[in-house]
């Protein structure tokens, strides 16, 4: 049983600060134990109650707390963890690391620290692009600090988007585990096997300008691509158009449309599994113009000719050459979501669907929680409602688990 890795956390003051509650909790379920060290202005946005209570730790935010250092001394806490990681790493705290200042109980840390430091920035973007912070950074590489992200996206600010989102939580583990003690990776349950994930939406072509397409935001896909990343897996991801940043340690492949679609993932075969996760638009616009349609004063809308887009599952479902192990599809529904599901089962050769009912009442398409069915030809497991990052957790356990026992039954 390998020991316990413990993390020093500095929460720096930024609106990403709350997405540290959610990276405490994924590091603990991934038995680290994570201690924090919030900046003042940190507990602006987060409190050190919330803080505590996930890491179930004690929380540090002042420098001269007696009590504090009776307990643990700030140099003790430098150096009492196996990684230090600086998330959200401000435009503020980087200047002060980079000229070493040390007028707090964070850049004191970071100043009297012999441990690995991993800075995961996040502000506005023009923060970020400033040369002042360009230069910070420069020189913060130069002193062995390493950095992941920022991802490029959204600001909380309206209107504002580039590079200074913090990185997705799933990116910022797997740039911990990389920093930590190399593990064994050809122990994990998928290593050596090729796991091909299609994700997203498609989007169909109407004229240069416009385009057919559906609420899917590909966050199952990319979950599940994570998950099988973290399981060892080589991890093909056929995405359609989505804001979703890459998963870390995964191939991505970005398309647009179905025929797109397609040929990416039959380049990627062969795969020992293929889930269909995505949205492909069942039709696409017969013959899509190639400048943009105009409006003329009195004439009739134009009629949109549609023709049916390649069924990607069912064609490598029925597969004789190259067919995966294991192919996963999933049934999107908005009734009878088991019975759709079996006939899916069935006319598209999957060895498994996964169902869930996407009426927009249930908030699944497009929203982070999922309920499925999961349909074989043995029979249905109905799994609760859970977190699309979960889902995929216990789907890919499942998926290692499967191939395990075939590898047995052939041997
Ligand atoms: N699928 C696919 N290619 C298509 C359509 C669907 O690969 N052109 C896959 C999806 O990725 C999913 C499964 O087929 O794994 C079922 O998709 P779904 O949208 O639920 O069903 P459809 O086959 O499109 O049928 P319907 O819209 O009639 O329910």
């Amino acid at each position: 049983m390998q020991s316990k890795r413990r993390i020093l956390l500095i929460i720096g003051g930024g609106i990403a600060a709350y997405k540290c509650l959610d990276l405490i909790r994924r590091l603990r379920e991934r038995g680290f134990s994570v201690r924090a060290i919030m900046t003042k202005a940190a507990e602006q946005f987060v409190t050190p109650l919330a803080v505590g209570a996930i890491s179930n730790e004690r929380v540090f935010t002042e420098l001269f707390n007696l009590d504090d250092e009776r307990e643990i001394g700030h140099i003790r806490l430098a150096r009492d963890c196996d990684l230090i990681v600086v998330a959200p790493a401000t435009a503020d705290l980087l200047a002060k690391m980079a000229h070493g200042q040390a007028n707090d109980l964070a850049t004191s840390v970071l100043l009297a620290t012999d441990k690995r430091v991993l800075a995961a920035p996040a502000m506005n973007p023009r923060m970020w692009l400033n040369p002042a912070t360009q230069r910070n950074v420069a020189q913060l590489k130069a002193d062995g600090i390493s950095f992941i992200g920022p991802a490029v996206g959204e600001m909380a600010e309206r209107g504002e988007a580039g590079p200074g989102r913090l990185a997705e939580v799933p990116v910022l583990i797997d740039a911990i585990e990389r920093r930590l003690a190399p593990r064994d990776t050809a122990a994990m349950p998928l290593a050596g096997r090729h796991v091909l994930i299609t994700s997203g939406p498609t989007h169909e072509p109407i004229d240069p300008v416009r385009y057919l397409a559906n609420r899917s935001s590909g966050k199952q896909g990319f979950a599940l691509a994570a998950a099988a990343r973290s399981l060892g897996a080589n991890v093909t991801l056929i995405a359609g158009p989505v804001a979703l940043p890459d998963p870390a340690g995964v191939t991505v492949v970005r398309i647009e449309t179905a025929a797109e679609m397609l040929d990416a993932v039959t380049q990627a075969l062969p795969a020992d599994v293929a889930i269909f996760a995505a949205a492909v638009a069942d039709w696409r616009i017969a013959k899509p113009k190639s400048e943009k349609l105009k409006k003329s004063a009195g004439s009739e809308p134009p009629a949109l000719k549609l023709a049916e887009n390649p069924d990607i599952l069912k064609t490598i479902g029925h597969r004789s050459k190259d067919r995966p192990r294991l192919v996963v599809g999933f049934a999107a529904e908005t009734e009878n979501v088991v019975a759709n599901a079996q006939k899916k089962l069935k006319s598209k050769a999957a060895d498994w669907i996964v169902a869930n009912d996407v009426s927009p009442e249930t908030g699944i398409m497009g929203g982070d929680r999922n309920t499925v069915h999961i349909v074989t030809r043995d029979g249905v497991e109905h799994w609760s409602d859970m977190h699309k990052t979960d889902v995929a957790e216990k789907l890919m356990v499942r998926v290692a688990i499967h191939l395990g026992q075939q590898s047995a039954d052939i041997a």
